[in-house]
């Protein structure tokens, strides 16, 4: 009998039309894919700001349909740009939604994180603090490798592919670690 296809679930922290960040999860994505993976990306623009009010009333649409997907996913990938060190607040705010009671669908899942940025520090600091509010959510974040592309307004080619043949080992080791602990799972 063939075995069901792994289903990741993509999230860009930043809404930016040419966004290095969204340009670097389809990367992974597409490398996902070459490894036999489902993907999909879901758009965080819909989201709207939390706010617990709303939240007594139910679940706004999109945020029903979030934590659907997170729920039947296997396991995620996000990419998020640094903003002022830390991750941006619409993936927070997404975060947040989707982590509310009854139930988490963050718990125990898998979670690569990735981030790029123009300067040279390619959102390390941004990823300390994403690490520290999916812990915060029970998810299972990998640790290594860790995924910095700096310079990022040089780092993708004409097709939006990574130039860097280093930072594309880099990303296919991501994945392929991400792939091993959901089969593991
Ligand atoms: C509000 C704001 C804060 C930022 N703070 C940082 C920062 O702390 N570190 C950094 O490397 N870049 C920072 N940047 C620059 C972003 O890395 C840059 O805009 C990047 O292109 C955003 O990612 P995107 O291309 O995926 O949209 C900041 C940008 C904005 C808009």
């Amino acid at each position: 009998m063939a075995s069901a296809k792994i289903n990741l679930l993509g999230l860009s922290g930043s809404l930016r039309k040419d966004s290095f960040n969204t340009k670097l999860l389809h990367n992974a994505m597409e490398i996902a894919r070459s490894l036999g993976a489902e993907t999909k990306i879901f758009d965080l623009s819909q989201i709207p700001l939390y706010n617990q009010d709303i939240e007594t009333k139910g679940f706004p649409d999109s945020v029903q349909e979030l934590r659907k997907k997170i729920f039947s996913s296997n396991g995620l990938l996000v990419s998020s740009p640094e903003y002022n060190f830390s991750f941006t607040g619409v993936l927070k705010n997404a975060i947040d939604w989707t982590s509310r009671p009854p139930e988490n669908p963050f718990s125990g899942k898998p979670v690569a994180i990735m981030g790029a940025s123009p300067s040279g520090f390619g959102a390390v600091r941004s990823q300390l603090h994403l690490r520290q509010a999916l812990m915060a959510v029970n998810a299972h974040a990998i640790n290594y490798p860790q995924i910095h592309i700096s310079n990022a307004d040089t780092a993708f080619d004409e097709k939006e592919k990574l130039k860097d043949s280093k930072n594309l080992q880099q990303l296919e080791k991501l994945v392929a670690v991400l792939l091993e602990t959901i089969s593991k799972n």
